[in-house]
């Protein structure tokens, strides 16, 4: 018997979209989003993360002013050739996640992400999970975009997640099986 379910679909099917259709996100998409990512694990549940969810486009410019001002040309030749001038690729939800630096945070965001993209999947919606904004967030930076977020002296900022309809198609990436063993 072969067993699957939506699930199952929602994670196979997944896979990074970097064009978006200009349509916004109904309040109840985005709710219910929230809501995944707040059932999302966190080490002994001390729940140290913080999620922005940023719709408006004129933060998401800001950040992608100072990331395109630290990047590095072989980053823009890639963004040249993906045809974007946004390193959220005009999706009109961003989730930034940040949180106090703290052993397990970098662990507890990647859960928190990869819940929102197969939430994400699972409502009709498309995601890209980022790391570049990272760029726009350091502390030595004195135009740096913490401000914006409130991001708090002891937070940093751990990872992003562009959600939105998709404007392209692309098929999810190969499955390497050598990197499973059986014991
Ligand atoms: C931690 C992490 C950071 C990433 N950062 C970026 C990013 O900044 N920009 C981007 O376009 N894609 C980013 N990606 C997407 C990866 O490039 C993508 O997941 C990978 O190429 C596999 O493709 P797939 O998601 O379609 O399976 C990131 C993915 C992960 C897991």
């Amino acid at each position: 018997m072969v067993i699957s379910n939506d699930t199952i679909q929602y994670i196979l099917g997944r896979s990074s979209i970097r064009a978006y259709q200009n349509k916004p996100l109904n309040k109840e998409l985005i709710d219910l989003l929230k809501k995944s990512v707040l059932a999302a694990p966190t080490a002994r549940n001390r729940q140290q993360l913080r999620y922005a969810f940023v719709t408006d486009q004129g933060i998401i410019e800001q950040i992608d002013e100072r990331i395109f001002h630290y990047c590095d040309p072989e980053m823009k030749t890639i963004m040249e050739e993906r045809n974007s001038s946004s390193f959220f690729y005009g999706a009109p939800l961003c989730v930034l996640i940040t949180g106090k630096d703290t052993l397990w945070i970098d662990i507890d965001a990647g859960i928190a992400i990869q819940t929102l993209a197969i939430a994400a999947q699972s409502l009709g919606l498309s995601s890209v999970i980022l790391g570049m904004p990272r760029l726009a967030f350091k502390k030595d930076d004195p135009k740096n975009c913490r401000a914006l977020l409130e991001i708090g002296e002891d937070e940093k900022f751990c990872i992003a997640i562009a959600i939105g309809y998709a404007d392209m198609t692309k098929a999810p990436h190969p499955h390497n099986h050598s990197l499973i063993s059986d014991y």
